[in-house]
């Protein structure tokens, strides 16, 4: 692969904005210069025009999960065609979540996740590790994923009978992680006051996917929140709270980290967009369905959700992707009408991975929330960082992998199912208008997005053996 030149943009990363061309020679960024103080473009095998646009880092998503088993359906996206739709919206590294079942090794689950995964990825992807069976194997197997590059592992509070650990289990786990250096991802919500909610709601006839809204209490997301950086604080184990959406949570976060601790937390799109009115229109309330649920605008939570992304309080956008159709599918049969008369059966997970950057630039920078640099940060560099992939990851610098998107901050589309890419029929954000459009994105050097046309191919993406938490040093 020859040189590539991205000329006349303007260069955006977590600290810098800057007018620059950027020159790329095989998969990597060999030089940054004012514009046209350099003559690349003589011995170059393409060019990219990109005056008036932004040349970004590619996104980092570090929260996907493709083809998940859950709720006795899988999730509808598949390493093949999640990574394709994640590179049209401008993200060209997901961390995924394998799985380790029940009375199932972690091993297995990571194998069986590379296969899955591997000569069908559109993007570089990595791997956490659900660890759904803490025992003395699964602790000694910690050990031998964290050299293959799983650096860390996510424990669930919440989903009794299914992902759930208890307390004992997590002390156990957290144990591991400070001797090994991984960081605990923690579903934050405590699922056994949860369950006992869930089926007095079932019991008064309260079947609507609103109840999912309301029997999931910001409350118990607190309490668990609490609980998980209690057990961090013991053990002395970096913790990264996922999905966010509670200001309870967030303000236990912020304790956390005002005493020193190393504890980490994303939100999510769909938490800062959309609030427990999107759960309550009859069924279509499932296409919201996630777990935790969109929490009530009025009490503040989205303020403080944009707050702490302000303040580095929570520090990524990741996506939790992990879509489910909403009308039955010819081969994945019944998704989210699984749980047509009753919320607690709808399999629990949203679309997000294609929307991500365009929403979050929209209603982020667009709306003077958050500014373009620190757009950069939380969608890029920091989950580089926080996952062990800084500096070939989640930056435009010498030596870097050329991961770049090259975006119109002024271009106005409308989001549609029509022209998304995940494999599912609904789009969260239909008919949104947005500003702000991915117009080319290069991995590792080569233009695998260009006008809307997709021009990879599966298996060009390859698995990232990631370091440990980079914060941590
Ligand atoms: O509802 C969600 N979040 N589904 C995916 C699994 C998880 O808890 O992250
Ligand atoms: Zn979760
Ligand atoms: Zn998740």
């Amino acid at each position: 692969m020859g040189r590539t030149v991205i000329k006349a943009g303007t260069v955006v990363t977590a600290t810098e904005t800057m007018g620059a061309d950027v020159l790329v020679d095989g998969e990597k960024v060999v030089a940054l210069a004012a514009p046209g103080s350099h003559d690349w473009e003589s011995g170059a095998e393409r060019v990219i025009d990109a005056s008036g646009k932004y040349v970004l880092p590619g996104g980092i998503d570090v929260h996907t999960h493709m083809e998940l088993p859950f709720g006795g359906t899988f999730a509808s996206d598949n390493f093949e065609t999640g990574t394709r739709a994640a590179a049209w919206g401008g993200t060209t590294t997901i961390i995924d979540f394998a799985v380790q079942t029940k009375g199932g090794s972690a091993m297995e689950g990571y194998e069986s996740w590379r296969e899955k995964a591997d000569g069908n990825v559109a993007i570089d992807y990595g791997l956490h590790m659900i660890t759904g069976d803490i025992n003395e194997q699964t602790l000694k197997e910690m050990d031998v994923l964290v050299d293959e590059g799983v650096t860390s592992f996510k424990l669930f509070m919440a989903y009794p009978g299914v992902f759930y650990s208890d307390d004992g289990e997590i002390l156990l786990a957290m144990q591991k992680a400070a001797e090994n250096g991984s960081t605990i991802c923690m579903h934050a919500e405590n699922g056994i006051a949860i369950d006992v909610y869930v089926e007095q709601a079932l019991k008064r006839g309260q079947t609507d996917p609103l109840y999912h809204g309301l029997v999931r209490k910001a409350l118990l997301e607190g309490e668990a929140a609490h609980r998980a950086i209690v057990l961090a604080e013991l053990t002395g184990a970096p913790l990264y709270i996922v999905h966010t959406s509670a200001k309870e949570a967030v303000n236990e976060v912020i304790q956390a980290r005002d005493r020193g601790l190393n504890v980490f937390a994303e939100t999510c799109p769909q938490y800062l967009f959309f609030d427990l009115d999107d759960l309550g229109n009859g069924f279509e309330g499932a296409k919201y369905v996630c777990s935790p649920p969109m929490r009530d605008r009025a009490a503040g939570h989205q303020d403080a959700l944009w707050q702490g992304l302000r303040t580095n309080d929570l520090q990524v956008v990741s996506t939790d992707h992990c879509p489910f159709c909403f009308n039955d599918h010819p081969e994945l049969g019944r998704q989210k009408r699984l749980g047509d008369e009753d919320f607690s059966k709808i399999p629990n997970g949203m679309p997000g991975v294609e929307p991500r950057m365009e929403v979050l630039f929209d209603g982020g920078v667009n709306q003077g929330l958050i500014g373009v640099n620190r757009f950069v940060e939380i969608t890029a560099t920091t989950p580089a960082k926080m996952f062990g992939l800084h500096p070939q990851k989640g930056t435009i610098a010498v030596g870097s992998d050329a991961d770049i998107v090259i975006f119109d901050p002024n271009e106005k589309h409308v989001i549609s199912v029509d022209n998304q890419h995940m494999r599912v029929d609904y789009s969260a954000y239909e008919g949104l208008e947005v500003t702000g459009k991915v117009k080319c994105v290069l991995t590792r050097g080569r233009i695998i997005v260009e006008n809307g046309e997709y021009l990879g191919n599966p298996g060009d993406g390859r698995y990232l053996k990631r370091d440990t938490n980079q914060y941590l040093i």
